[in-house]
């Protein structure tokens, strides 16, 4: 049977690493994998992870997605000369209290989180679109479905996400081309050690003594996830390959059930009142806070 070829941004470290190892490691070599990265010099994680030689299954491809030019030489180089199934996986985040952010770094995060994803999928729909065949995997996040104090940019990225991706799964039936989401909740990857993170230790930081504590008290529940709650990125390829393996995907996949009641409030209560109540005690209340002292 003829090879899938899928192409997978972000695969320097963390989910997209896994995944493209996972599929380029195959034992009916089903996939030929494009694992793309902006930055080359870190492929010797990737080199490592994958077992003996897959010069049929794997190729190492340099894509950066706020590069219009580094998605198009990608596009270019793959010799199948097509994508049948497309993962925009690149993400990066951004912590901290709003008023502290410069234009310049929100800018950052919606230039790869949005518009990264945007021009990757923009790259590869209209080859899609003639061959009437496809499929585009995207890694949400529940910062996508759900306000996170202190991470306002960063959900406002995710949010987005999902409204292009709703907005086109609508149109793309007509073209038999699929859009899934993947949402995750606390992963154990790099991308905590990645975020752009405002440090309270910084003297720069000029912000309010009560915001200051709510900060705190946000990043020690934030350690608390992903000490009890994190998954393993081999449970989020597991998701991945059942989206990939089905006959018909669905739009929304969870990789974790736990995450989903909070979620779930949104739609109990349309006027948001129990969501924000729930999380704000979650996060904040005394005794879920344990906040150190
Ligand atoms: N880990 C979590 O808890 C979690 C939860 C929900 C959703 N997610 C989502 O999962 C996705 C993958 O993140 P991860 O957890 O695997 O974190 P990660 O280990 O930090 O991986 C992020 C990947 O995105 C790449 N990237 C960043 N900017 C890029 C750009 N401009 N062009 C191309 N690649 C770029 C990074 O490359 P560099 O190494 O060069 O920076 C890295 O390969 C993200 O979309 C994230 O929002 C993660």
């Amino acid at each position: 049977m003829e090879q899938k070829v899928v192409l997978i941004t972000g695969c320097s470290s963390g989910i997209g690493l896994s995944l493209a190892v996972h599929l380029a490691s195959d034992l009916s070599k089903a996939y030929k994998v494009y694992a793309t990265m902006r930055n080359l010099d870190k492929k010797q994680h990737l080199l490592e992870s994958v077992t003996g030689l897959h010069r049929d299954t794997l190729a190492i491809l340099q894509m950066d997605i706020t590069d219009q030019h580094s998605i198009l030489a990608a596009q270019r180089s793959i010799t199948e000369g097509r994508v049948d199934i497309l993962v925009c996986n690149a993400g990066v985040g951004l912590m901290g209290p709003l008023e502290v952010q410069s234009e310049d770094t929100m800018r950052g995060i919606l230039e790869v989180n949005l518009l990264g994803t945007i021009r990757t999928i923009q790259t590869f729909l209209p080859d899609m679109k003639r061959r009437k065949h496809g499929r585009i995997l995207v890694t949400g996040s529940m910062g996508g479905l759900q306000g996170l104090p202190f991470n306002e940019v960063y959900c406002a990225s995710k949010f987005a996400v999902e409204g292009v991706c709703e907005s086109l799964a609508i149109l793309l039936q007509h073209f038999n081309i699929h859009v899934s989401l993947i949402e995750c909740g606390p992963v154990n990857t790099n991308f905590l050690r990645n975020l752009t993170k405002t440090e309270l230790s910084d003297v720069s930081v000029e912000v309010d003594a009560d915001t200051r504590s709510l900060y705190e008290m946000y990043l020690h529940h934030c350690q608390k996830m992903f000490q009890n709650a994190a998954q393993d990125t081999d449970d989020i390829v597991q998701v991945f390959l059942e989206v990939i393996q089905s006959p018909c995907p669905l739009f929304r996949y969870y990789t974790n059930s736990a995450l989903l009641p909070l979620s779930s409030l949104k739609l109990t209560a349309l006027d948001g009142s129990q969501y924000i109540r729930a999380m704000s005690k979650l996060i904040f209340s005394v005794e879920n806070a344990d906040t150190p002292k």
